[in-house]
């Protein structure tokens, strides 16, 4: 009589994570169990008192004490719950909710705050280490338990493609892990600039996760609106692009640079397909970033084995990058304006924060699905307040087949000082 097991749910899971969790919530803990035996004690000492003094039937007095428990039971489950979420707050992690079962415990142990071991930083204010991961991730737990699930030191399972499936549910960033990812061999990679249009051997890439599995079976591939077939870099319209004009809405990037105030040095490409863009940009002394995914085709590996910047990473993201960076931002299909307003516009205001005072923001051939969007996109553009250098609206018969005709915007537009 008068002790309380406190084994309820998974009450055993969260003790052994407290001990690994800070000192305050082992003092919670102790705290609530004492608290709670002592309620325990004192309710069940009192029930044979009253039981002797006034004498009352076997049934009353069963009543009595099953009423009590039930009391004590109702008091323990809402210390549990209070202290679920007091360690929730501790933790800092709203959304992540680490007490569910069949989470890997390195995604746990990933998580776990370090204290910084002389206390409060002076110039940061902080107090601690918090890794950092996408909040979103709560969404997917199941398939982030699985990325996480692997020998520690050993290899990592050869899995890019269940992370690539992870961002683009919007778990971005990804948690850290402690394995050796797979290794392509990276046959013959070619030293720079011979690199940048040479063919890429086919061993060089991972192929795992793709229907393709070497170059040749990408060649006239329509992976995207900026990729057609533009792993072929012995095809003209992939190594004319940019220094050859197909239409009017195509500008030549000797003509763009020569648009920019105090030179073009640092480049950042949204959507920039296999490289290209950033290729011809390197041949003039201008360093590219290219963002891209690995959608159907290894961009990454790609990119990279030309002698050429790839940032994985998807457009949901805000820019790695500090303010006011870049000379020039080259924009092409990847943005997607069919969706809400909202999005276009934190989009195009995160554009706006990298890109230096008169920089560049090259839209290329944008796809507008219909007049309509082209008219959303033309405001938005003008409440920046960038000046229009080149701005071409032209129609294009969808040469995918369906016949028909869609609009495109190109502009080169400068940004403003604004005060
Ligand atoms: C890649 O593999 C294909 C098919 O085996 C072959 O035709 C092609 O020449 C290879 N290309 C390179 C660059 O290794
Ligand atoms: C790029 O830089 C190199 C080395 O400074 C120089 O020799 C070359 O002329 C430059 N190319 C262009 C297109 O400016």
């Amino acid at each position: 009589m008068g002790s309380v097991s406190l084994k309820i749910g998974d009450g055993t899971a969260r003790f052994k994570r407290a001990t690994l969790c800070s000192s305050a919530v082992n003092l919670l803990m102790l705290f609530s169990v004492l608290t709670t035996n002592l309620f325990a004690l004192y309710a069940f000492n009192y029930a044979p008192k009253n039981h002797s003094n006034n004498n009352p039937s076997l049934t009353n007095s069963h009543e009595l004490i099953s009423e009590q428990v039930s009391l004590i039971m109702r008091e323990i489950d809402s210390s549990q719950k209070k202290l679920a979420q007091m360690e929730k707050d501790l933790l800092g992690y709203d959304t992540i909710d680490l007490s569910k079962p069949n989470i890997a415990s390195e995604i746990k142990i990933f998580l776990q705050h370090h204290p910084l071991p002389l206390g409060k930083d002076s110039k940061s204010g902080i107090t601690e280490m918090v890794a950092s991961v996408g909040h979103t991730c709560q969404k997917s737990m199941d398939m982030l338990s699985q990325y996480m699930t692997y020998k520690v030191s050993g290899p990592c399972p050869d899995d890019w493609s269940l992370a690539q499936k992870l961002i683009l549910r919007g778990c971005e960033p990804l948690p850290r892990r402690r394995c050796f990812a797979k290794v392509s061999p990276n046959a013959g990679l070619s030293p720079f600039p011979n690199s940048l249009w040479k063919a890429v051997n086919n061993k060089s890439v991972s192929w795992s996760g793709l229907g393709c599995k070497n170059f040749e079976c990408l060649k006239g591939k329509k992976l995207s609106r900026d990729c057609v077939g533009c792993f072929d870099l012995s095809n003209v319209l992939e190594n004319q692009r940019f220094v050859k004009a197909r239409g009017k809405n195509d500008f030549l990037i000797d003509d763009v640079l020569a648009l920019g105030s105090d030179g073009i040095r640092i480049g950042f490409d949204i959507g920039g397909g296999s490289g290209s863009f950033a290729a011809r940009m390197a041949e003039r002394n201008v360093t590219v970033v290219t963002a891209t995914l690995n959608v159907d085709a290894p961009f990454n590996e790609f990119i990279a084995a030309r002698g050429l910047f790839p940032l994985f990473m998807s457009l949901d993201h805000r820019f790695p990058f500090y303010d006011n960076v870049f000379d020039l931002v080259h924009v092409s299909n990847a943005l997607d304006v069919a969706g809400r307003p909202e999005k276009l516009e934190f989009l195009m205001f995160d554009i706006d924060r990298i890109l230096r005072v008169g920089g560049l923001l090259w839209l290329d051939n944008f796809y507008c699905a219909s007049d309509d969007k082209k008219k959303v996109l033309t405001r938005l553009i003008e409440r920046f307040g960038y000046k229009k250098l080149k701005w071409v609206v032209g129609e294009k018969v969808d040469a995918a087949g369906s016949g028909k005709s869609e609009v495109y915007l190109s502009a080169v537009l400068q940004k403003p000082v604004r005060s």
